[in-house]
């Protein structure tokens, strides 16, 4: 008893369906088909699902993995199913099929939502004024979305006060707190616990690599950089893994599927974890780059592996300070650098430190991960506009 097929809001109906042994093939308007298995649609039946929470009740192992549909029909807005367990029905948006359908004609590959970049990066650097970030939310977005995009920008005239990396990070979400605290100072200190808290050079590297996971993103505020030398050195690690990859596709295998050990230990902690020190995830798309010089603990792979390793890491190494990829800035007092950590690289060259010269520098930091980053940016993106796509 199907219906003529027929438009609907959002512009797509049903032409026909075929009910098969396991699933339900539908064949929509504009030509797409897509298959949905029975057990799918009976576990994603919308009675199972709480109305206020909008959270699953339903348990799947209440019906048999047999399951299937007795009869289906549709109209201009839902799918209806009988089914042949508990003389359950169920009633589908088509809207909501439409988008979750996950059958070929629907996984054409969506834009990517990162570009990685090289130094052309310096020419159109996405900033931002701090007044605007905290009063607009359109700002906000926008920020946000280009942050997403780029995994780098700045926050210009942010208050040198203790308080203006916490406000400007608090405006995505609440901060990630590490063995470093939540907020920790970057100034070269007597008796430092890293390298960070000297004077010396930092080489690019991904903070804090020997946790389990590490921070998403990273705010450096600066409050005082008045000595000689100190310039922020940064470089996009997916860009420089995409040419890994397309050059040597050797050395990026051993390094994405080869776990080494890292670690960070004090006086108080001794926090390690292993991984590759490339990630991908099961699309081969980078979830994330782990490159720390410092933080990377010794290697213990397998005897036949350790010559390669280290020369495929080698390789890595020396794109990494390659002068296409690097960019350098000197922040000034009041400039704030976000930026994806676990895809961006950050770095800096020796400063003077005060005591022996008149110059010091200052910066804080604090981090939100990405999880709270970009539940920021969907949010805001009911509002302003259609953020890149994301898994
Ligand atoms: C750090 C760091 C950079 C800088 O604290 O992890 O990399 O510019 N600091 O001092
Ligand atoms: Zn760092």
């Amino acid at each position: 008893m199907n219906s003529p097929a027929a438009k609907q809001q959002f512009g797509v109906g049903v032409q026909s369906l075929e009910q098969n042994e396991r699933s339900i093939k539908v064949t929509w308007t504009d030509g797409k088909v897509s298959t949905f298995h029975y057990l799918w649609l009976r576990d994603n039946c919308p009675s199972g699902f709480h109305p206020s929470t909008q959270e699953r009740l339903f348990n799947l192992t209440t019906v048999s993995e047999d399951i299937h549909a007795l009869s289906s029909s549709f109209d201009e807005s839902s799918l209806y199913i009988s089914w042949s367990e508990l003389e359950h029905k169920s009633v589908y948006r088509l809207e909501w099929l439409y988008e979750n359908a996950y059958s070929p004609d629907f996984k054409a590959t969506s834009e990517s939502p990162v570009t990685p970049w090289g130094t052309e990066i310096m020419e159109s650097l996405y900033e931002v004024q701090y007044d605007d970030l905290m009063r607009e939310d359109s700002a906000l977005y926008e920020w946000l979305s280009a942050v997403k995009k780029w995994g780098i920008s700045y926050v210009r005239n942010v208050p040198c006060t203790d308080q203006g990396v916490i406000d400007v990070a608090n405006r995505i979400a609440f901060l990630r707190e590490t063995n470093f605290g939540k907020v920790f100072d970057v100034q070269s200190k007597p008796n430092p616990i890293n390298n960070a808290y000297t004077s010396e050079a930092l080489p690019l590297h991904i903070d804090l690599i020997n946790q389990e996971t590490p921070p998403g993103y990273q705010f450096l505020h600066c409050l005082i950089n008045d000595s000689k030398g100190g310039e922020s050195t940064y470089a996009d690690g997916f860009k420089i893994i995409e040419e890994l990859k397309a050059t040597s596709p050797g050395s990026f295998q051993i390094l994405s599927t080869v776990t080494v050990p890292m670690r960070y230990h004090d006086g108080e902690t001794d926090i390690q974890t292993r991984h590759p020190i490339i990630n991908v995830d099961e699309d081969g798309r980078l979830v994330e780059l782990r490159y720390s010089p410092h933080l990377v603990s010794t290697f213990d792979m397998d005897e036949d592996m350790m010559d390669r390793y280290y020369r495929a890491f080698r390789e890595l190494m020396v794109l990494i300070n390659d002068d296409r990829f690097v960019i350098s800035i000197k922040m000034k007092a009041g400039d704030l650098c976000i930026f994806d950590n676990r895809r961006v690289m950050h770095g800096r060259n020796a400063f003077e430190a005060s005591g022996s010269h008149s110059g010091s520098r200052h910066l804080r930091g604090c981090y939100v991960d990405r999880s709270e980053f970009e539940s920021k940016l969907r949010v805001l993106n009911r509002h302003y506009g259609k953020a890149p796509s994301q898994r």
